[in-house]
C-alpha cells in the first residue's frame, strides 16, 4: 500500500501534491518523494520517514505547475532514501511512481541488467521506468511504451509517469490497485483515493483496471487496454475529507475489517506454483531440516493467536513438536531451545519489546529464527533468519483485524512449506491450496453477514460479560473473538476451550449471558454443539458460528460462515468475530478506533 498524486494545471503542482500525500499517509508513511517537471528537466526531492521529513528538503517558491508525488510502505526494498519513489531513468527525463507490487520484477531486473540499465534501489517499482526508457527508446511516443510496459508486468500497479519530453503531461495506469481522477478549472489531478482530491475537486472519476489516463492541463483523456478512448463516468463526490479517508466508514477499524479480501490476495500474491507453496525466502535458508526437532511460535497480543493458530496446524501438516508462547513469557522461562529448534515470532509492527527482546534470547541460544512481520525493515524483520511479509498495508485502528486475518494466512503458507522440508506429507493439500487460493471471496462472502451480525450485537447492550468457546482450529477464534470485544467495548469477554466449560466457567453462566460458539471443525463440530446445549439448559444466549450445512434447527441465533476446508475455517469466522464487537463497541458507545488504555504499538515492557 502507497499513496500517489499528481497534478498538470495552471497553478504551481507542489502545494496540491503535498497536501494531497497527506492525506494519502493511512496508505504509507515510511518514506515520501516528488518529481516537479519543466521543458528542460525533472527535479525529484526525497526523504525517508513522514512527509514533514520531505517538506523540509522543499522551499516554498516551487512553481512548476505539473508534478507527481508518493509517501511509501514498503513492500521491497527497506524504508530508505533511494528505495523512496519517484523513480527515474538513469538520464533523468522519465519519473514514475508506482503502487502495488511487481511479482516478475526479478526477471525483468535480469533482462535490464543484460541491456545495460543500472539499478539503485531494491524496489520491485525501479524496473518499471527502466522498461519504460528501454521500450521508448525504441519508439518514442510514451502512450504505446506506456501500453508496452505494462503488458510485460504481473502483479497490481497504479502508476504516474512524467518526462521532459511532454513536460504538461502525466501518463496513469491502473490495475488492482487504486487510482482516481480528478478535474476542475485549475487543471487535472490523479491520486490514490480520493481524500486527496476533495479539497480541490468533488468531480471524480474511479479509474477502472486495464484503463490508462492521459492528464494534460486543460484534458483528461481515458483509454482501455487496447488504446480505445473510453468516455469517462464522471462521479459527484459525496463524502467529506475525513469520512473519504475512511472509505466513507466510521472508523479505520471498520474500514480495515473491509478491506481483508484485498489485503489477503496481496499476501497470496505469487506464493503458490500451481499445488505447490513458493517461498524461496525459506528455501534458501541454510538449515538441515532434519535436526530441527521442535518449532516454538512466539509472539503478543493478536499475533500471540494467530500463533496459537499456527501451532495446532503445524502439529497436524508435519507430524512434529511443536509449541506456542507469549513472547513474555518466553524472555524469562529459561527455555529449552538450541540449534535444533526453530523460533517463528508474528508481530504486526515488528517493534513489539517483549517479542523482540524473545528474538534475541532466540538467537542468542543459536535458535533458527524466522519472522512474519507487517513492517518492512522493521527490527523484528531486520534480525531473523528469514521474514515473510504480510501485505496487511498501515493498520491504524488500534484493535488489529486485518494484521491477523493476514497472519493466518501466512502462516498456514509457512506451515504448508515447513512440512514440505521436513518431507511430511500434508493429507488434502491439493484441496487446503484451492481455497487459500479462494480465500479473497470467501472473506467477501464472511463480509456479507454484517446485517445479521450487527443485530446479535444488539443483546451485548446491557451486559458486562460474554463467553467464547471453541475446540482444535476454533480455540484460536474464540481468543481472539474475546480480545476483540474486551479491547474495544470493555466488555469483559473470556474464551475457553468447549470442553473445559463444564470444569468451572459453567459456573458463571445464568440467564441471559451471552456464550458465543464457534463449531466449523468436523471431527468436534458435535462434542462443542453438546457443550453448548449444556449452556442454553441455564439459560445462556448462544450465538453459533458454524458452517453451512451444521445441523442447528434447535439453536436460535445461528450465523454461518461459507463453505470452506475446516483448516481455512478460522479466516471467515475471525471476520465475523470482528464484526460482532465493532457493533458491540457501538451499542455501548465506545471510541472504536482509540480504546482506553491501550497502544498500537508497545516498544516498552
Ligand atoms: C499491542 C496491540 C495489539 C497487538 C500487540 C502485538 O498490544 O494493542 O493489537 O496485537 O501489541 O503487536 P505486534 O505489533 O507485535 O503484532
Amino acid at each position: 500500500m502507497c499513496g500517489i498524486t499528481g497534478f498538470t494545471g495552471k497553478q504551481p503542482a507542489l502545494p496540491f501534491l503535498l497536501q494531497g500525500l497527506s492525506k494519502l499517509e493511512y496508505r504509507g508513511y515510511d518514506s515520501a518523494g516528488v518529481t516537479l517537471v519543466n521543458s528542460r528537466k525533472l527535479k525529484t526531492w526525497k526523504a525517508k520517514g513522514r512527509l514533514s521529513e520531505l517538506e523540509k528538503l522543499l522551499s516554498r517558491n516551487l512553481t512548476q505547475s505539473c508534478g507527481i508525488g508518493h509517501t511509501r510502505w514498503a513492500t521491497h526494498g527497506v524504508p530508505s532514501n533511494m528505495n523512496a519513489h519517484p523513480h527515474m531513468n538513469e538520464e533523468e527525463t522519465i519519473s514514475v511512481v508506482h503502487n502495488g507490487i511487481v511479482e516478475n520484477y526479478a526477471s525483468l531486473k535480469e533482462e535490464l541488467l543484460a541491456q545495460g540499465y543500472h539499478f539503485q534501489s531494491d524496489t520491485d517499482s525501479e524496473v518499471i521506468v527502466q522498461l519504460l526508457d528501454s521500450y521508448y527508446r525504441r519508439k518514442p511516443v510514451m502512450k504505446d511504451a506506456l501500453m508496452r510496459t505494462v503488458k510485460r508486468l504481473e502483479g497490481s500497479y497504479a502508476l504516474c509517469v512524467t518526462s521532459i519530453y511532454e513536460p504538461n503531461t502525466i501518463y496513469v495506469a491502473k490495475q488492482e490497485s487504486p487510482m482516481v481522477l480528478g478535474r476542475s478549472e485549475e487543471g487535472t489531478f490523479c491520486a490514490s483515493d480520493a481524500p486527496a482530491l476533495l479539497e480541490y475537486t468533488r468531480e471524480i472519476l474511479p479509474l477502472q483496471d486495464g484503463q490508462f489516463a492521459i492528464l494534460n492541463k486543460d484534458s483528461l483523456e481515458v483509454f482501455d487496454a487496447k488504446g480505445k478512448t473510453v468516455i469517462p463516468q464522471w462521479i459527484h463526490f459525496p463524502y467529506d475529507v475525513q469520512a473519504a479517508q475512511k472509505n466513507g466508514y466510521d472508523s479505520f477499524m471498520m474500514k480495515e475489517i473491509h478491506e481483508q479480501p484485498s489485503v489477503i490476495r496481496e499476501t497470496l500474491r505469487g506464493r503458490f506454483h500451481g499445488s505447490r507453496v513458493v517461498l524461496p525466502i525459506i528455501d534458501q535458508l541454510d538449515v538441515d531440516w532434519t535436526t530441527i526437532h521442535q518449532t516454538i511460535f512466539i509472539a503478543c497480543g493478536t499475533a500471540y493467536h494467530a500463533c496459537v493458530y499456527a501451532d495446532i496446524l503445524y502439529r497436524r501438516y508435519t507430524g512434529g513438536l511443536s509449541s506456542v508462547i507469549p513472547a513474555s513469557e518466553f524472555r524469562y522461562s529459561n527455555p529449552a531451545v538450541d540449534e535444533h529448534t526453530l523460533c517463528v515470532f508474528v508481530s504486526q509492527s515488528g517493534e513489539t519489546a517483549d517479542t523482540l527482546a524473545a528474538l534475541k534470547l532466540a538467537k542468542a541460544r543459536g535458535c533458527v529464527t524466522i519472522a512474519v512481520v507487517n513492517v518492512l525493515g522493521s527490527s523484528i524483520a531486520r534480525q531473523t533468519d528469514a521474514v515473510l511479509y504480510t501485505a496487511a498495508g498501515p493498520e491504524i485502528a488500534v484493535a488489529s483485524t486485518k494484521a491477523y486475518t493476514t497472519q493466518l494466512v501466512l502462516l498456514h503458507v509457512l506451515v504448508l512449506k515447513l512440512a514440505e522440508l521436513l518431507q511430511h506429507r500434508v493429507r488434502g493439500i491439493t484441496r487446503i491450496i484451492a481455497d487459500l487460493k479462494r480465500l479473497p471471496e470467501i472473506t467477501e462472502q464472511a463480509l456479507e453477514t454484517e446485517p445479521e451480525v450487527k443485530k446479535l450485537a444488539h443483546m451485548l447492550k446491557d451486559k458486562n460479560d460474554a463467553y467464547f468457546i471453541g475446540r482444535q482450529l476454533d480455540y484460536p477464534t474464540a481468543l481472539e473473538g474475546a480480545l476483540k470485544l474486551k479491547e474495544i467495548s470493555y466488555v469483559h469477554a473470556d474464551a475457553y476451550y468447549a470442553g473445559e466449560l463444564k470444569h468451572g466457567p459453567i459456573a458463571l453462566i445464568e440467564q441471559d449471558t451471552v456464550v458465543t460458539a464457534i463449531a466449523t471443525q468436523p471431527e468436534v463440530c458435535g462434542k462443542t454443539i453438546s457443550n453448548i446445549k449444556e449452556t442454553v439448559a441455564r439459560g445462556a444466549n448462544v450465538i453459533l458460528i458454524t458452517n453451512p450445512d451444521t445441523d442447528a434447527k434447535e439453536f436460535k441465533y445461528v450465523v454461518r460462515i461459507p463453505e470452506v476446508t475446516p483448516e481455512l475455517a478460522a479466516i471467515p469466522s475471525a471476520v465475523i468475530l470482528q464484526l460482532f464487537a465493532y457493533y458491540g463497541a457501538k451499542e455501548k458507545g465506545c471510541d472504536i478506533d482509540k480504546p482506553r488504555n491501550l497502544a498500537k504499538s508497545v516498544t516498552v515492557e
